[in-house]
C-alpha cells in the first residue's frame, strides 16, 4: 500500500473516531460544581484557610467565602479540590451516608502522627471492630457504675490543688485533668507519678506535631512529635509486656480493668494495631474534653447569670444528698443537672472544639443541584453552622438559656453537631460531657474566679488559648 493510499484508508476511520467521542462529549452533562475559587496553583487555598482567628467566629475566610459564593463552595485545600459545606443539610447528609457515598480522608500527615491503626483514619471493617472495642470501654453501663466516680476522683484532685489569688493557666490544668482520668482508665497510669508526668509532657510535644505543618526536619514541631510519638509507644508497649509477664505469658488471663488489659483478653489485634489504639485513644479522649472546660470556665467568667444559676443547681444536689446522708456524685446526680447540660451544649456550640471534619468523595454525588465530583475532598463545618445567625439567634453570645427545653427556637440535631454523626458519630461524647458537667459542679461549688490576664480562644483552626487561660480563683466553699 502506498502512503497516500493509507493515508486515505486511515483518515476517515480517524475522522469517525472523532465524530462519535465529540457526540458523546455533548451528551455528558457538563458538571455543576458549586461557585468558588481555586486559589494559587498547588498550593490552592490553604494559607488563608488555616489562618488563626477568634474561635468564637467563623473567621474571615469562611465570612467571605460565604458572603461570595454561598453556603457550599469549592476551593482547592489540603492539596485537594475540595468543596466545603457550612450547609447544615448537607453535614448531616455526608455523615450519615459515611461508607456509601464519602469516607473518612485525613491529610497523611495525621496518619503518619497518629499512626496507620488509629480510629481517626482507619475505614471499613478495621474501623468497626477499633470503633466496637471504644464503644464498650465507654459504654453507659460504665460511665454510671465506675467511671463517674473516677471522674469525681480527678476533678478533686485538680481543683483541691488550686492556690486562692495566684495565677494559673486555667488550660494547662484542664489538660492535667483529663490526662490523668484518661490516663487512669486506658493503662491505669497513676496521677502525679513520675512516669504519668513524663507520658503527659511526652503528648503536649506530640499534640504540637499533630497540629503543625507535617515538615519532617530537625527542629520542625512535627519532627519533634514524631519523637515523641516513638518514646509514647514505648510507655505504651512497656505496659502491654508488664501485663502480659504478670500473667506468664497468657494474654487471655490478663485483667481487664483498663483498656489496655481489655484489648489484650479480648481482641485479636496485632500489637502494632493495640499500640496505636491506645496512642489515639489518649489523643482523643483529653484534648478535645480539656480545651471544652477551658472553654467554660472562659464563658461563665463573662456570664455572672449563668454561674449564679449553676450555683443553685449544684447547691440543690449537695444538699438532698447530705440529707439523704449520702457522698460522691452518682447517676441520679448527673442527671439533675439540666442547666448544666445548657452550659456544655452551648459552650461546644460558641467554642466549636472540632471545627470541621476531612471527608472524600467515593463516588459522584449531586447534592442540591450541585456536583460533588467522586475523588474530591469535602470538609462539612459545623462551626459555620453553629454561628449562623439564622439558626441560633444572636450567635455570638453565649447564652445557655436557648437549650432549655420548651424554647421555640430549640436548636436541632441537624444544625448542632459538635460530636459529629453517622457511623462515625464521637465515641467519647457522653463521658466528655460527663467530666465536663463534674468538674463544673466542684468549680462553681468551690471558687469564683476571674481571668488574671486578658485571652480568648483562637482557632488555628485547632481551638487554644495563646497565653494558657491564666485565672485568679477565690474561694467560695458553698459545700460546707
Ligand atoms: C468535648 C469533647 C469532644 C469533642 C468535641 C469530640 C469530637 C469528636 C468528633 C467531631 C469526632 C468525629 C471525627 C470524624 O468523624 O472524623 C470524634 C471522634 C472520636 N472521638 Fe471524640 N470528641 C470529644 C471527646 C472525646 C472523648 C472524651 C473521647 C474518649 C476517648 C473521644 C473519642 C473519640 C473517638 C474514639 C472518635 C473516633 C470515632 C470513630 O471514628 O468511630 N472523644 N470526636
Amino acid at each position: 500500500m502506498s502512503e497516500l493510499d493509507f493515508i486515505f484508508s486511515v483518515a476517515p476511520a480517524i475522522l469517525a473516531l472523532l465524530l462519535i467521542w465529540r457526540l458523546f462529549k455533548r451528551k455528558e452533562k457538563p458538571l455543576n460544581l458549586p461557585p468558588g475559587n481555586m486559589g494559587w496553583p498547588f498550593l490552592g487555598e490553604t494559607i488563608g484557610y488555616l489562618k488563626p482567628y477568634s474561635a468564637i467566629t467563623t473567621g474571615e475566610f469562611m465570612e467571605q467565602h460565604i458572603s461570595r459564593f454561598g453556603k457550599i463552595y469549592k476551593s482547592h485545600l489540603f492539596g485537594n479540590q475540595t468543596i466545603v459545606s457550612t450547609d447544615a443539610e448537607l453535614n448531616r447528609f455526608i455523615l450519615q451516608n459515611d461508607g456509601r457515598l464519602f469516607e473518612c480522608s485525613y491529610p497523611s500527615s495525621i496518619g503518619g502522627i497518629l499512626g496507620k491503626w488509629s480510629m481517626l483514619v482507619l475505614v471499613g471493617d478495621m474501623h468497626k471492630n477499633m470503633r466496637t472495642i471504644s464503644l464498650n470501654f465507654m459504654s453507659s453501663a460504665r460511665l454510671r457504675t465506675h467511671l463517674i466516680q473516677d471522674v469525681e476522683t480527678h476533678a478533686l484532685l485538680i481543683l483541691k490543688s488550686w492556690k486562692a489569688n495566684t495565677a494559673f493557666s486555667a488550660q494547662d490544668e484542664a489538660k492535667k485533668f483529663t490526662f490523668n482520668f484518661m490516663a487512669k482508665h486506658i493503662m491505669s497510669m497513676e496521677p502525679g507519678k513520675p512516669e504519668s508526668e513524663k507520658l503527659r509532657r511526652e503528648y503536649i510535644t506530640f499534640m504540637k506535631g499533630v497540629v503543625s505543618p507535617p515538615l519532617n526536619f530537625p527542629g520542625t514541631a512535627y519532627r519533634k512529635a514524631l519523637k515523641s510519638r516513638s518514646s509514647i509507644l514505648k510507655v505504651i508497649e512497656q505496659n502491654m509486656d508488664e501485663k502480659i509477664r504478670k500473667t506468664n505469658g497468657h494474654s487471655d488471663k490478663v485483667e481487664d480493668d483498663d483498656l489496655l488489659g481489655w484489648v489484650l483478653k479480648h481482641s485479636n489485634l496485632t500489637t502494632e494495631q493495640i499500640l496505636d489504639l491506645i496512642l489515639s485513644m489518649l489523643f482523643a479522649g483529653h484534648e478535645t474534653t480539656s480545651i471544652s472546660i477551658s472553654l467554660a470556665i472562659y464563658f461563665l467568667q463573662g456570664c455572672p447569670e449563668a454561674v449564679q444559676e449553676l450555683r443553685e443547681e449544684h447547691l440543690g444536689i449537695t444538699k438532698a444528698k447530705k440529707q439523704a446522708g449520702e457522698s460522691g456524685l452518682n447517676w441520679e446526680d448527673y442527671k439533675q443537672m439540666e442547666f448544666t447540660q445548657c452550659v456544655i451544649s452551648e459552650t461546644l456550640r460558641l467554642g466549636n472544639v472540632v471545627r470541621f471534619l476531612h471527608r472524600k468523595a467515593l463516588k459522584d454525588v449531586r447534592y442540591k443541584g450541585y456536583d460533588i465530583p467522586c475523588g474530591w475532598k469535602v470538609l462539612p463545618v459545623f462551626a459555620a453552622v453553629h454561628l449562623d445567625p439564622l439558626n441560633f439567634d444572636q450567635p455570638q453570645a453565649f447564652n445557655p438559656w436557648r437549650w432549655q427545653k420548651g424554647k421555640t427556637s430549640a436548636p436541632t440535631s441537624n444544625n448542632f453537631m459538635p460530636f459529629g454523626g453517622g457511623p462515625r458519630l464521637c465515641a467519647g461524647s457522653e463521658l466528655a460531657k460527663l467530666e465536663m458537667a463534674v468538674f463544673v459542679h466542684h468549680l462553681v461549688l468551690n471558687y469564683n474566679w476571674e481571668l488574671a490576664e486578658q485571652d480568648q480562644p483562637l482557632a488555628f483552626p485547632f481551638v487554644e488559648f495563646p497565653k494558657g487561660l491564666p485565672i485568679k480563683v477565690h474561694d467560695q466553699q458553698l459545700t460546707s
